[in-house]
């Protein structure tokens, strides 16, 4: 199949590489030139193990190419995938959807062949059902819009790419339409190899990826949570961890006790979906996502304080050291002592 891969950041470059790795023409498309240049000449601005190997490998065997023109990209595919951002807005915990709409309003009108649009960035609930009629408004053609969000982890994304745990595609009305038919033969290599494909409505394949991403986010600051109790109760947050883990029910994954979630997603996302949430009167049900929030923020000032008495009990400890007499020192270790290394009894070893 001919497709044009909208954004190609993270996950549009990956995203764009692994189609081609499935066989399919394939034009990634950005408003950035320098990005495009580099993705061009085989170069992955970011790192992801196996990326960068198989982006070369697609160019030469042209299947993969890259431009910054729309026109050529709707001439060219007849699936167009949506991976631009969706950052968190200024200010507001509500997302930016700015970039999502710049594609679908400048790309709509071109397409006067029938064609249907894949949305994969993270949008809030509701956002793809208003993109529907938008892309009916604007497009001279019969074009579609399905929504199949993105699962997949840094990196591990071409791994997640070609192997998902599941394929999910979200479509306007189930049994209706054509899109659920188009996608399954772009994914067809990976669901004749058994991967799960998941038909639902838009509003369920939107809210699979933020709930997924809350559910993570909420399970790293439990044990966070937990990790400060056994702070104080001289308790081993690791050890408490692995014994958690062996129940089926709960699953030892994501139960690491450290810095806490950052990164380009699970932050922005569980903001989002509170925002949305308040949006449809249902701000309630999310509260307990300001608390996960609230307890992922203070790991990092945690982070810094354990670091500061650290590195404060380290250098004090070496200056009293080198006022010794030396023959005052403990001749069997150069070590410093016990007391400054583990500062604040800090139980929530770092294990990721
Ligand atoms: N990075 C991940 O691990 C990951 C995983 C799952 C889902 N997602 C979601 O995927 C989306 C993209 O994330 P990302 O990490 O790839 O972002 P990114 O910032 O790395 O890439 C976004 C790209 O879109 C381009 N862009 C912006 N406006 C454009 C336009 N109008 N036309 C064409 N290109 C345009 C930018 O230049 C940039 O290259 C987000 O919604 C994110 O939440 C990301």
């Amino acid at each position: 199949m001919r497709c044009a891969v909208f954004g190609t950041g993270y996950l549009g470059a990956t995203h764009a590489a692994c189609m081609a790795e499935l066989g399919h023409d394939v034009l990634g498309v950005d408003v950035d030139a320098g990005k495009i240049a580099k993705l061009e000449s085989g170069e992955v601005p970011f790192y992801e193990p196996g990326l960068a190997e198989m982006l070369r490998r697609n160019l030469e065997a042209g299947r993969l190419t890259f431009t910054t023109s729309y026109e050529d990209a709707a001439a060219f595919a007849d699936v167009h995938f949506i991976c631009v951002g969706t950052p968190q807005k200024q200010g507001e915990y509500a997302a930016d959807l700015s970039h999502v709409d710049a594609v679908v309003d400048a790309l709509s009108p071109l397409l006067t062949e029938p064609a249907l649009i894949v949305g994969k960035s993270t949008v809030p609930v509701g956002t793809a059902v208003d993109l529907v009629e938008r892309v009916r408004a604007a497009a001279p053609a019969d074009v579609e819009l399905v929504w199949n969000p993105e699962f997949l982890r840094e990196g591990f994304a071409v791994q997640d790419t070609l192997s998902p745990d599941r394929l999910v595609c979200g479509v306007e009305r189930k049994g209706e339409g054509r899109g659920e038919a188009i996608l399954r033969d772009v994914y067809a290599t990976l669901i004749d190899r058994g991967v799960p494909f998941l038909v639902t409505e838009l509003a369920t394949a939107e809210l699979a990826k933020s709930s997924a991403n809350a559910f993570l986010a909420t399970k790293i600051s439990f044990i966070n949570a937990i990790a400060e109790v056994c702070e104080v109760a001289g308790a081993d947050a690791v050890e408490l961890a692995d014994i958690l883990g062996h129940d089926d029910r709960i699953g030892r994954r994501f139960l690491d006790s450290g810095l806490g979630f950052g990164g380009g997603c699970l932050p922005k996302d569980i903001r989002a979906l509170m925002a949305r949430a308040g949006e449809l009167g249902a701000n309630q049900a999310l509260h307990f996502l300001r608390e996960v929030d609230s307890i992922n923020m203070r790991r990092r000032t945690r982070m810094v304080e354990l670091t500061r008495q650290a590195c404060g009990a380290r250098s004090s400890a070496r200056e009293s050291r080198c006022s010794e007499p030396r023959s005052n020192r403990d001749p069997t270790t150069s070590a410093t002592p016990r007391h400054s290394t583990s500062p604040g009894n800090c139980n929530s070893r770092v294990r990721r």
